[in-house]
Order: C-alpha cells, then sequence, then structure tokens
C-alpha cells in the first residue's frame, strides 16, 4: 500500500515541488476529456486536487485512473505544483493541485445512496442520512462537528485534571437512580426475575466516591433516561459529570465558569467575562421559565393587580383560582414596535399554542393613537393609565396577557415569549448570553399526588441558612442548586449535596419515602453518609447540548455521531431488534409484547 505522507486539506503552496503521497476518497471525477483526468480526494482534513495526464503517465496509470468513481477509496503519489488552471479560492487547498504519478486502488465503492457534501444535506431526508451514517459522517460539516466535539471533551480532561479531578468510572449496570425519568433496564441471567437498571447519571456513585476520598472526581459518561427524545434531548446522551469535596456551592460555580471561560477562549478566543445570576423566582417572574434567554427584552409583568379592576370575565376567573398554593394571575408582554409581524392571524394562532400549555387563549391588544383598539381594547381602556404606566407602552406596542393558575399562565408567556421573539426575528446571532440560575426551591408541591416532590433530586442540601425551615416550610425551603444556561438552554445543572444522613432522611420523608422504601432504594448511600461523608457538590454538563450551541444546530442529533430518532431507533443497525427466544429464556423474559414482524 502506498505509504501516506500527508493528509489531502493540508496541502498549501509551500508544499509546490515535493512529491507526496495522499489517501482518501474520490469526492469528484471528471474526465476532461483533453487528455486529462481531475480527482477531488477527501479525506478527515478536506479536499485536494488530483490531476491525471494521460499523454504524460504510463499506461497502467492512466487505465486504472479511468475506472475510477465516486467515494473509491485511492492513494496517490505525486508532485505538488500550482494549478494549472488558476486557483480555486472556495478551497482551502486551492492554489495547488497534485500531478498523479501513481495510484493505487485501495477499495472500490457501490455507486453511493447519498452524497457527503454539505450543499445537499438539506435535500437529503434526515432518516437517509442516518440510515447510511458512515457516508454522512463523511461531509466535511459533520468531520467538524466531530472534531470540535473532540476538542471539547479534550479540553475538559485538561482542565479538569490540571484542577485535581481525577477520571473515574462508574458502573453501567446499576440499582435505579432517581433523576426523574424512566429507566432502561436488563435482566440479570444470573439472579431470575431481577433486573439492573442502566444509569440515568453517575449521581450516587459520584456521591459515594466522595465519602472514599477521592476527592475529586470527572467522568465523560454515557447516561440513558427512557423519554422521548426532542430536539435537545436524546435517551442516550452524554454528560461531563463532576464532583468536588470540601466545597460550597461558590466553589463549583467558580471551577465551573472557569471551564466555560477556558473553551470559550480556546475555540473562539472570545472572554464570556462575568457570569450573571439570577434567582429562579426572578427568572420565573420575569421569563416564565427556568432558564431564560437572556439575548432579547420581551420579559414578564404581572398586571393582576391591575385586571383585578377591569371588567374581563377571564381575567376575573383566572384571579379567583387557587392551585398548589398559589393564586392563580394575570400576566403580560409588552410586544414594542416594529411588530409588524404579528397580525391578527399570528396573534390568533398563539391562542392555539397557549392551548398546548393549558391556558384557555391569549387575550391581546394594542396601543393607538387614540386608546388601546383591537382585541380585548374594550375591558383594558378603563385601565390604560396604568397598564401604559406598569409595562412603559408606546403607541404601536401590542400587549399579550395570560389569565390563568400561577404555573399555566407563567409558562405558556414563558413559552411564548420565546417563539415571539422567533417569529420577530429579534434573537440576535453571535451572542453568547451565559446565566446562572440559583435559589431553586427544595420542592414543589404535587396537587394529585398530594406530595412534595424533589425539584433536583433528593440529593441536593438546603442552602445553608434554609435548614431551619425544612420542616416547617418545605415549599418556601430553597436549594442550593444550580443551573448553568446558555442562551436559554440548560446547558449543566447541579447542586450541593446532602452529606448528613439525618437530613437526608428527613428529605426521603418529605418526599414520601417510607423509612422502608429509603431503606430499600438508597439504604447504601444513607449507610455512606453515616460513615464519613464530607461535604460535597458537583455539577453536570451535558456535553451534546454543549457541542450544539459552539457548532450551531438546534438539532442534538448533528452532534451525536450515532443518534436515535425521534422514535428511539438506531436506522443504521436497525436497534432495537428482536432477540432470540432462548436469550428470553436464558434470562428469564417472558414477553407480553404481541409478535412484531421483522423490520425490512
Ligand atoms: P441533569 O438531569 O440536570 O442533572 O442533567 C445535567 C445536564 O445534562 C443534560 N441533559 C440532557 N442532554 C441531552 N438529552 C437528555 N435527555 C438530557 N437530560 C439532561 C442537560 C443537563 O443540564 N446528576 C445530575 C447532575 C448533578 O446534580 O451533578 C443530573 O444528571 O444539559
Amino acid at each position: 500500500m502506498l505509504k501516506r505522507s500527508h493528509m489531502c486539506g493540508s496541502l498549501r503552496a509551500n508544499h509546490v515541488g515535493q512529491t507526496i503521497t495522499v489517501c482518501g476518497w474520490v469526492n469528484t471525477y471528471r474526465d476532461q476529456g483533453r487528455g486529462l483526468i481531475f480527482a477531488d480526494i477527501r479525506d478527515r482534513e478536506g479536499l485536494c486536487q488530483v490531476v491525471f495526464d494521460l499523454e504524460q503517465s504510463p499506461a497502467d496509470l492512466v487505465t486504472l485512473s479511468r475506472t475510477l468513481r465516486r467515494e473509491y477509496v485511492i492513494g496517490v503519489t505525486g508532485k505538488v505544483r500550482i494549478r494549472a488552471g488558476g486557483a480555486n479560492p472556495n478551497l482551502e487547498t486551492g492554489e495547488v493541485e497534485i500531478v498523479a504519478e501513481k495510484l493505487e486502488l485501495l477499495n472500490a465503492a457501490e455507486p453511493p445512496p447519498i452524497l457527503p457534501d454539505d450543499r445537499d444535506a438539506d435535500k437529503i431526508g434526515e432518516e437517509t442520512r442516518l440510515k447510511y451514517r458512515y457516508i454522512d459522517l463523511r461531509r466535511p460539516r459533520m468531520q467538524h462537528i466531530l472534531r470540535t466535539r473532540s476538542r471539547i471533551t479534550k479540553f475538559a480532561r485538561d482542565y479538569f485534571s490540571q484542577n485535581g479531578f481525577l477520571e473515574i468510572e462508574t458502573p453501567l449496570l446499576i440499582k435505579t437512580t432517581p433523576e426523574g425519568a424512566r429507566d432502561f433496564i436488563v435482566p440479570a441471567r444470573l439472579h431470575p426475575g431481577k433486573w439492573y437498571a442502566l444509569p440515568q447519571s453517575p449521581q450516587l456513585f459520584k456521591q459515594i466516591l466522595m465519602v472514599a476520598g477521592c476527592d475529586r472526581y470527572l467522568q465523560i459518561c454515557k447516561c440513558m433516561r427512557d423519554e422521548d427524545p426532542r430536539a435537545d434531548r436524546q435517551a442516550e446522551f452524554t454528560q461531563i459529570d463532576l464532583e468536588m469535596s470540601f466545597v460550597e456551592r461558590e466553589d463549583v460555580m467558580d471551577m465551573m465558569t472557569g471551564f466555560a471561560r477556558g473553551l470559550w477562549a480556546e475555540l473562539f478566543n472570545y472572554d464570556i467575562g462575568t457570569v450573571p445570576r439570577m434567582t429562579y423566582w426572578d427568572a420565573m417572574e420575569r421569563y416564565g421559565i427556568d432558564r431564560p434567554d437572556t439575548r432579547y427584552g420581551l420579559e414578564i409583568a404581572d398586571v393582576s393587580d391591575i385586571a383585578a379592576r377591569t371588567e374581563f370575565g377571564v381575567f376575573k376567573e383566572a384571579l379567583e383560582k387557587s392551585k398548589n398554593g398559589r393564586k392563580g394571575v394575570v400576566k403580560a408582554i409588552r410586544v414594542p414596535t416594529p411588530n409588524e409581524k404579528l397580525t391578527r392571524k399570528v396573534l390568533d394562532g398563539y391562542s392555539e399554542f397557549a392551548k398546548t400549555f393549558k391556558a384557555g387563549g391569549i387575550p391581546y391588544t394594542k396601543l393607538g393613537a387614540n386608546g388601546f383598539e383591537t382585541g380585548v381594547a374594550k375591558f383594558c381602556e378603563p385601565v390604560r393609565a396604568e397598564l401604559v404606566a406598569k409595562l412603559g407602552l408606546q403607541q404601536g406596542d401590542i400587549v399579550i396577557f395570560a389569565a390563568d393558575h400561577y404555573d399555566i399562565a407563567t409558562k405558556t408567556l414563558g413559552e411564548l415569549r420565546q417563539k415571539m421573539a422567533r417569529d420577530l426575528g429579534i434573537v440576535p446571532e453571535g451572542k453568547w448570553n451565559f446565566l446562572w440560575v440559583v435559589d431553586f426551591p427544595m420542592f414543589e408541591w404535587d396537587d394529585d399526588g398530594k406530595r412534595w416532590v424533589a425539584l433536583h433530586h433528593p440529593f441536593t442540601s438546603p442552602n445553608p441558612d434554609q435548614f431551619g425551615i425544612l420542616g416547617t416550610d418545605p415549599g418556601g425551603c430553597l436549594s442550593a442548586g444550580y443551573d448553568l444556561v446558555l442562551n436559554g438552554s440548560e446547558i449543566a445543572g447541579g447542586s450541593i449535596r446532602i452529606h448528613d444522613q439525618k437530613v437526608q432522611a428527613k428529605v426521603f420523608e418529605l418526599i414520601g419515602l417510607t423509612q422502608e422504601d429509603a431503606k430499600v432504594k438508597f439504604g447504601f448511600l444513607l449507610d455512606a453518609l453515616k460513615h464519613g461523608a464530607p461535604p460535597h457538590g458537583g455539577i453536570a454538563f451535558g456535553l451534546d447540548r454543549l457541542v450544539m450551541h459552539i457548532v450551531g444546530t438546534d438539532n442534538i442529533r448533528d452532534v451525536i455521531a450515532f443518534p436515535k430518532t425521534q422514535s428511539g431507533a438506531d436506522l443504521m443497525t436497525d436497534a432495537p431488534g428482536p432477540v432470540d427466544p432462548a436469550q428470553l429464556v436464558e434470562t428469564h423474559v417472558r414477553s407480553t409484547a404481541p409478535e412484531q414482524p421483522a423490520r425490512s
């Protein structure tokens, strides 16, 4: 086999005159008919042009060069020269070409079902791209993403290693972890009737590593959550998972801000500056969501007191509601001019959108030269001065309301705010808004289950000044949890943990776990906490989401080499698939599912 001396994408004018060897795939192939054949050869680093001069070359090379087709794998030796036909400014190697002296066919290829060309990617259905992922991944864009992902994990390993973190692996076959999603489960052949769970995160193991004296832990690990995939969510995803001993909230947040600062400096030569903070309740009030996108305004205001003085039945009804210990509210967003894109049709469509969050609709109105006009103008006119003052309204502004239970009104406007920003085209490009969200409530009240539910996970500690009210006012108790938000997406989440066994037992009790249940599920943790657990805390970055931001895509499947579809299928390997009945017998499993025909 010809021995490769250079990568295709690395050739530049300084190589002119050198005899070199490249290996790669035939990207394009053109027989010019004037005794010249041109081929672009592609490898991971890029493309370079090879010229076969049929008149000057030995007969065997001529014959072989004529057999080349797209995606054939070849090796070429030749001399680099300045392009005879003029430079191609669109190609990094565009100043030069290789005049072939030797050609070796390393492997032929069938006509490719898709072409690894970035310009074609949008035209090819994603299903086809995933089925032929080995060709799709040859595209320069996908190679760039894989390379960037690798740079990020390398940076993480270097940064955390320099800061004293040890990389430690935790098991994949474990007992269930309570991250709030459904577990993937695996039958235990050697324990008939028993099952392992795949980790939703290494949460409990990393805490136990702190009890074990490991001090600082890092793992770049797969997490499995049997939930429906979404644009930014996969059932199988990767975390950069961390835990630290003898720390308080500030220490963890500083360490992670340092990581983000270093990464953005390395990749973009960009200073992320000081990362601002916002409390959970501030985020909910102003943005209706615990991961606000602060790149644009459209903030939410509570206008309940003003709405109470109107004659609008929808407002009045909402204000009389009460759920989870919170009274109903009327909230509003001022949409400043220019807002022409929010036509009546679009605004009416928002009511449909609101229904998906269980809201009744989205009343709206507009401030004209002589007062409110359109929509619910009639009801708003009597309180015009108060609304103008509260929302800072100017002529031409649209006001959008949500009136309902606190949770519904808040969530609806929070989601609508993001949709409107996209519809109005006001989401700035090229801006990185990092934000720490802190002071989450420890618990949320679940009216249906009539119990408290942990907002993060039940190992999260109350804030140091909140221990006193943990037992007496669980709903008001704030946790030492923190989320790192980037442009409205949660890229990392973590907390200071409970290291006192009695506090942990109390939290289990509050979320309705009996002592017996707690012992069965988490007895090992409660035991470990009795044996010298240091104060500790940590965080996990969602690696896939981090890469999505960095390479600029809103499709999580773009940043995972072999992702699953919306229905959790791997189209290349055709997983999930049936198993041999003998495997079911061996693992003591009997299926109740109807027989599935084999997929073609
Ligand atoms: P959490 O569940 O918040 O915390 O997850 C941490 C980060 O992982 C990413 N993430 C996901 N990414 C893609 N697909 C998913 N289905 C998915 N779910 C989560 C998010 C999120 O911020 N054990 C805790 C961490 C800790 O407390 O230290 C945990 O897993 O970016």
